[in-house]
C-alpha cells in the first residue's frame, strides 16, 4: 500500500554511488521527487490549498483535498488514501456544509480558523477555533489533519480532523467519549453515494454500566458488540488473532475511548456503511480490494433483542432462542411458535439469604446487555462470585478483563438480555448465572468442585460400566438373532441399488436400454394419451400441478403431471433435473417414465398406479378397503426404505420437503411408492441443506423449523415421515397448526396418551385387533421420536430402519413433539413469524388445494 515509500526505498539502496543508476531508475526517481515536491503537506494562511491541488502527507500514504461524490454538484474537503487504488473518501470535513455548485478553497485564517469557501468568498464551513497566533494546518502522516502553531511543532493541537470522524474509524483515531473537551465520537454512514451528511446509522460507544460498542438506527440500538474484556469486545469473534493489530481501550475519568493501530504494512478501517452495518476491512493489496473480515449485524442473533430476557440464542440452532437451563419459557405457547420475545422465568426462586445458590457457568458466550451492570474493577473472580450471592439482586457475574484468568467484576442485577451463544471456544467467554440449587446440574458443579470429586466420580462410573457391559452382554445375545434381521434389513436396501441395472421388460418403447436416457415425448402424444388433459382424466391436483392418467398407443398406462409455471428454472437446468431424478430407482419410489418440454409446457410422465394414494385408503375409510396392520406395516416400512434412499444412498442426496399421505401410492399388492420427490429440487435448486425464503409443503407435515424458519434437512422429512406413520396407525389426518379445534392435532393428542401410557388407544378401530401390540407400541414410539421439537434430536432414516425393525423397548424416550399445543390455544402463526424480520414467505396455497 506505500507502494511510493516502498519504491523509494528501494530506488534509495540501489542508488549506492559505488553502483551505476540505470536510466530509467533515474527517471522513476525523478517523477517520485517532482510529485514529492509538487504535493505539499500544510496549509498557512499566505498559501490555501485550490479546488485542482491536493495535500499530501510527508509519507504519501494520505492525500486530501476537495472532491464531489456522485451525481452531486457539491464538493466536499475529504480525505484518502493516497497511495491505493481506492479513493473513496475515509473522512470529510464538511459533511453537513458543502460547497454548492461552485469550486472551493480551504484556507487558514490568521487566527487559526481552517474556512472553506465557494467562489464567492461565501464561507462554507470553518472549525471554529480563533485563537491560534501563527498557525499552520498540516496533514500528518496519520492522516490526521491538524492545525497548530508553526512556532511549536511539539505543542499541542489547536483543531485536529480525528476529533471528528465520519463513517470511519482507521488507525490512531479514536471513538468514544472524552470527558475532558465534551467530545463524543461516533462513526455515522453516509446518507448516499453523492450525499456525505450523516445518516440515522451510527456506531458508538454507550457509557451506561460497562461501555458497550452498539450500533443504532436513530434512537433504537440495533446491535450490540458487548463490552471490552481485555482483548476483544465480547460479541466480535477473534478480534485479538488479527496480524500486525494492536487495540487500545481507555476507561478513566477522562476519557472512555476505543481505537487500533497497526503495523505500517497492514491497512485497516472500522466503518459504517450506507446500510446501517458496521463491517471491518483489510485491504489486500494483490486483489486491490478491501476484504471484509467483519461485519455486524451478521446472524438473527445480532438483531436486538431476539430472545427475551433470561433465553440465549445461537443463530446455529433451530429454534434460535433457548432458555438458561434453570429457566422456563414465560409464554408457553407464544413460545413453542417461536415468539421468544417475552424470554423466560426462573423454575425455582433463588435462595439469597441461606447461601445455597450456585452459579451455571456458560461458556463461549456475548456477555448479556451491560448497559445496567456495576463493575468493581478490584475485585477478583473468587471476590466477585462471593460479592453475586451476597447481593439478593444479583443474577450473573462475569470477569470485566478476561486476560490472565479473569478480573475485575461486573454484577448483574436485573434481566439478562441479548446472550448470544457462539459455537467456537476462540470467540466469546464465560458468564456465570446464579441458580437456585435445585436447578444447577451436575455438570456446572463438577467444574467448581474440587478435583477429587472428579476421580470418584470417574470410579463409580467405571463401576457402572462395567456392570452395564455384563448386563449388557447377556441382552446382546439374546437379541443377536433380531439384530442380524435388523441389518439384513437395510442391506436388502443397498441390495436394490445394485439391482437397479433394469427392470421390467413390459414397459416397451418407454424403458429403452440400460443407459438411462429419459425418453423425450412430444406434446402431441401426451394430450392425446391424457384425451386434451381433459377432467374425465385427471387423477388431482398436487403441489405442483395436476396430474392425469393417460394411456399411450402401445397400451401402457402411464400418469401424467403437468407442472404449473412457476419453476425456477430455465430449461436446460430444467433438463438436467429431470435426467438426474430419471436416474434415481428404487422399488419405494414411483418411476419416471418420460417427460416433455415442449414451449411453456414442462411435463412429467409416471408409470401409473392402480391403487390410489394412502390417504385414499387411510381417511376415507370404505368397508372393502381396510388395510390391515401386516400391511399398515409394509407400508412404513416401504416409506422409510424409499426415503432412506432418498437421503442417503441415490447419488442426489434429496430432501423430499413434502412427503405426505397423498404423495404415497399403492401398487397392486399394496408396496408403497413415494411420489413427487424431486419436486424440491425442480422448483427450488439444488441446496441440500439450507435455508429457504419460499417455504414449499403442507401444515400438518412440515417441522416446526421448516414452516417457522425456513430451515429445512433431512431432519424435517424425518418429522413429516413420524406424522405420517402416526396417522398410518390411527387412521387419523394432523391437521397441523391452522385450524383452531385444539382436538384435531394429531399431535397433541398422541403425546398426551404416550404420556399416560395408554397410547393403543389410538390405533385406528378398522384394523380390530389383528395388530401385533409390541409392533405398534414400537411404531408409536419411532413416530413421536421422528416428530421432536429440536431437529437434532430426531433420528435419521438409516436409525430409524434400525428402530422399526429392532425391539422398541431398547429405543429412548422420546421428548415433546413440535407443533404440540398446550391448554388447547390455537397459534398464530401468521402474526408471530411476521414479527421476525427473516421469517419465510408462505407459499401454501398450492399445497392446500389439495384436500383430497
Ligand atoms: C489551480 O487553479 C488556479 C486558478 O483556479 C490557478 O491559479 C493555479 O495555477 C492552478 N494550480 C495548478 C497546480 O494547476
Ligand atoms: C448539477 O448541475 C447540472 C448542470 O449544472 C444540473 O443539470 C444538475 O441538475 C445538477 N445536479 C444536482 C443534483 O443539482
Ligand atoms: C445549484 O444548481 C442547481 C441546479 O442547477 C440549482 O437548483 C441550485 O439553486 C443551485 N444552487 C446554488 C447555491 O446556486
Ligand atoms: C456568486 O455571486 C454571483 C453574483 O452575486 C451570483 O450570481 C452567483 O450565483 C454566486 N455564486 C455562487 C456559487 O453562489
Ligand atoms: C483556544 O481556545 C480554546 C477554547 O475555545 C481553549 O481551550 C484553548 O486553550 C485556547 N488556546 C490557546 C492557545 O489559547
Ligand atoms: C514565531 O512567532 C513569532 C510571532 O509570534 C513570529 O514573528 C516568528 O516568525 C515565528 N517564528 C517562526 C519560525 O515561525
Ligand atoms: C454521543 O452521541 C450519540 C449520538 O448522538 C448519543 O446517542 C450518545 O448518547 C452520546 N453520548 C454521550 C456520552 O453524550
Ligand atoms: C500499539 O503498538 C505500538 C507500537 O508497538 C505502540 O506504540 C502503541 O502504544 C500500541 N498501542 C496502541 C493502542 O496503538
Ligand atoms: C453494507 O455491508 C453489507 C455487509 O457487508 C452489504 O451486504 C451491503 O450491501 C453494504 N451496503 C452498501 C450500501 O454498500
Ligand atoms: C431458607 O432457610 C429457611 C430457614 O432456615 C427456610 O425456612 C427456607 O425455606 C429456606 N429457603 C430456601 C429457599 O431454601
Ligand atoms: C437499571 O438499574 C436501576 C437500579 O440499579 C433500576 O432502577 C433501573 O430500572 C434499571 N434499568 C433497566 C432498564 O433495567
Amino acid at each position: 500500500m506505500n507502494a511510493k515509500p516502498g519504491l523509494f526505498s528501494e530506488l534509495a539502496n540501489r542508488s549506492n554511488p559505488s553502483t551505476g543508476m540505470h536510466p530509467l531508475l533515474i527517471m522513476l526517481l525523478f517523477i517520485y521527487f517532482s510529485q514529492a515536491i509538487n504535493a505539499r503537506d500544510t496549509i498557512t494562511p499566505s498559501h490555501p490549498l485550490t479546488d485542482n491541488e491536493t495535500l499530501v502527507s510527508a509519507d504519501g500514504r494520505f492525500a486530501l483535498g476537495f472532491f464531489t461524490p456522485g451525481s452531486s454538484n457539491n464538493s466536499y474537503i475529504g480525505l484518502w488514501y493516497n497511495a491505493i487504488t481506492d479513493k473513496t473518501p475515509i473522512w470529510v470535513a464538511n459533511r453537513k456544509d458543502p460547497v454548492k455548485n461552485s469550486t472551493g478553497v480551504l484556507s487558514i485564517s490568521g487566527n487559526g480558523n481552517l474556512l472553506i469557501t465557494d467562489q464567492n468568498s461565501t464561507v462554507a464551513w470553518s472549525s471554529g477555533v480563533t485563537n491560534v497566533t501563527n498557525p499552520v494546518a498540516q496533514l500528518l502522516n496519520s492522516g490526521n489533519l491538524v492545525v497548530r502553531d508553526a512556532n511549536f511543532s511539539d505543542g499541542e493541537f489547536a483543531w485536529q480532523g480525528f476529533d471528528y470522524p465520519t463513517d470511519t474509524l482507521i488507525a490512531g483515531m479514536k471513538m468514544g467519549v472524552d470527558f475532558v473537551t465534551g467530545l463524543n465520537r461516533t462513526l455515522t454512514a453516509w446518507t448516499s453515494e453523492s450525499d456525505p451528511s450523516p445518516s440515522q446509522y451510527y456506531a458508538l460507544l454507550d457509557i451506561h454500566g460497562d461501555p458497550q460498542l452498539a450500533l443504532c438506527s436513530g434512537s433504537k440500538m440495533v446491535y450490540r458488540a458487548g463490552p471490552w474484556n481485555g482483548l476483544r469486545y465480547s460479541g466480535i469473534p477473534g478480534t485479538v488473532t488479527y496480524y500486525g493489530f494492536n487495540f487500545s481501550f481507555i476507561n478513566n475519568k477522562k476519557e472512555i475511548s476505543y481505537s487500533f493501530n497497526t503495523i505500517p504494512s497492514v491497512l485497516s478501517k472500522l466503518a459504517v456503511n450506507q446500510s446501517g452495518v458496521l463491517q471491518r476491512s483489510l485491504w489486500v493489496q494483490d486483489s486491490e480490494l478491501w476484504n471484509i473480515i467483519w461485519y455486524a449485524p451478521m446472524d438473527q442473533c445480532d438483531y436486538m433483542p431476539p430472545c427475551g430476557p433470561f433465553a440465549t440464542c445461537n443463530p446455529n440452532n433451530s429454534p434460535i432462542c433457548d432458555c438458561i437451563q434453570g429457566f422456563k419459557p414465560k409464554s408457553p405457547n407464544k413460545w413453542m411458535y417461536r415468539d421468544a420475545t417475552d424470554g423466560c422465568v426462573r423454575k425455582t426462586r433463588l435462595d439469597c439469604n441461606n447461601g445455597t445458590d450456585g452459579f451455571l457457568v456458560l461458556p463461549n458466550t456475548k456477555l448479556a446487555d451491560t448497559s445496567n451492570v456495576t463493575v468493581d474493577m478490584s475485585l477478583s473472580m473468587d471476590e466477585c462470585r462471593v460479592k453475586c450471592l451476597s447481593t439478593c439482586s444479583c443474577t450473573a457475574y462475569a470477569p470485566a478483563d478476561v486476560r490472565n484468568g479473569g478480573s475485575g467484576c461486573i454484577i448483574w442485577t436485573h434481566e439478562l438480555t441479548d446472550l448470544k451463544m457462539f459455537t467456537s471456544d476462540v470467540y466469546g467467554q464465560e458468564f456465570y448465572v446464579r441458580l437456585a440449587a435445585a436447578d444447577l446440574g451436575q455438570s456446572s458443579t463438577i467444574a467448581r468442585k474440587s478435583k477429587k470429586w472428579i476421580y470418584i466420580l470417574v470410579i463409580i462410573l467405571g463401576f457402572m460400566l462395567l456392570i452395564l457391559a455384563c448386563v449388557g452382554g447377556l441382552i446382546w445375545r439374546r437379541r443377536k438373532r433380531r439384530r442380524t434381521r435388523a441389518v439384513e434389513e437395510v442391506n436388502t436396501i443397498f441390495h436394490d441399488r445394485s439391482n437397479q441395472g433394469f427392470v421390467s421388460g413390459n414397459d416397451l418403447e418407454l424403458s429403452q436400454g440400460s443407459d438411462l436416457e429419459l425418453p423425450l415425448l412430444d406434446l402431441s402424444t401426451v394430450a392425446f394419451a391424457t384425451d386434451n388433459f381433459s377432467d374425465a382424466n385427471k387423477l388431482g391436483e398436487g403441489g405442483f400441478g395436476p396430474v392425469f392418467k393417460g394411456k399411450l398407443g402401445n397400451g401402457q398406462e402411464i400418469a401424467v403431471k403437468r407442472l404449473s409455471k412457476t419453476s425456477v428454472q430455465g430449461l436446460v437446468e430444467f433438463k438436467n433435473e429431470v435426467l438426474l431424478i430419471a436416474k434415481l430407482q428404487h422399488r419405494n419410489l414411483v418411476r419416471l417414465l418420460a417427460s416433455c418440454i415442449e414451449g411453456e409446457e414442462r411435463i412429467l410422465i409416471y408409470e401409473y398406479m392402480p391403487n390410489k394414494s394412502l390417504d385414499y385408503f387411510l381417511f376415507e375409510k370404505s368397508e372393502d378397503q381396510v388395510l390391515d396392520w401386516q400391511t399398515r406395516f409394509k407400508i412404513i416400512m416401504g416409506i422409510a426404505r424409499g426415503l432412506l434412499y432418498l437421503h442417503q444412498d441415490s447419488r442426489l442426496r434429496i430432501i423430499h420437503r413434502d412427503l405426505k399421505a397423498s404423495n404415497v401410492l399403492l401398487d397392486e399388492v399394496m408396496n408403497p411408492k413415494i411420489s413427487d420427490f424431486g419436486m424440491a429440487r425442480i422448483f427450488c435448486g439444488d441446496e441440500a441443506v439450507g435455508n429457504t425464503m419460499k417455504v414449499v409443503g403442507t401444515f400438518g407435515y412440515m417441522s416446526p423449523e421448516y414452516a417457522m424458519d425456513g430451515i429445512f434437512s433431512q431432519k424435517s422429512d424425518v418429522f413429516s415421515f413420524g406424522v405420517l406413520v402416526l396417522e398410518i396407525i390411527t387412521g387419523k389426518k394432523n391437521r397441523g397448526v391452522y385450524l383452531a379445534a385444539p382436538h384435531t392435532n394429531l399431535l397433541d393428542h398422541v403425546w398426551n396418551l404416550w404420556k399416560e401410557g395408554i397410547s393403543l388407544q389410538l390405533v385406528d378401530e378398522s384394523m380390530g385387533c389383528s395388530y401385533s401390540m409390541n409392533e405398534v407400541m414400537g411404531c408409536i414410539k419411532v413416530g413421536l421420536l421422528c416428530v421432536q421439537n429440536h431437529p437434532a434430536d430426531r433420528p435419521f432414516m438409516s436409525s430409524v430402519l434400525l428402530m422399526l425393525s429392532g425391539d422398541h423397548a431398547l429405543l429412548p424416550n422420546p421428548k415433546e413433539p413440535g407443533f404440540a399445543m398446550r391448554d388447547g390455544v390455537p397459534c398464530q402463526t401468521e402474526s408471530s413469524s411476521s414479527k421476525r424480520n427473516s421469517s419465510p414467505s408462505y407459499d401454501m396455497s398450492a399445497t392446500l388445494i389439495e384436500g383430497r
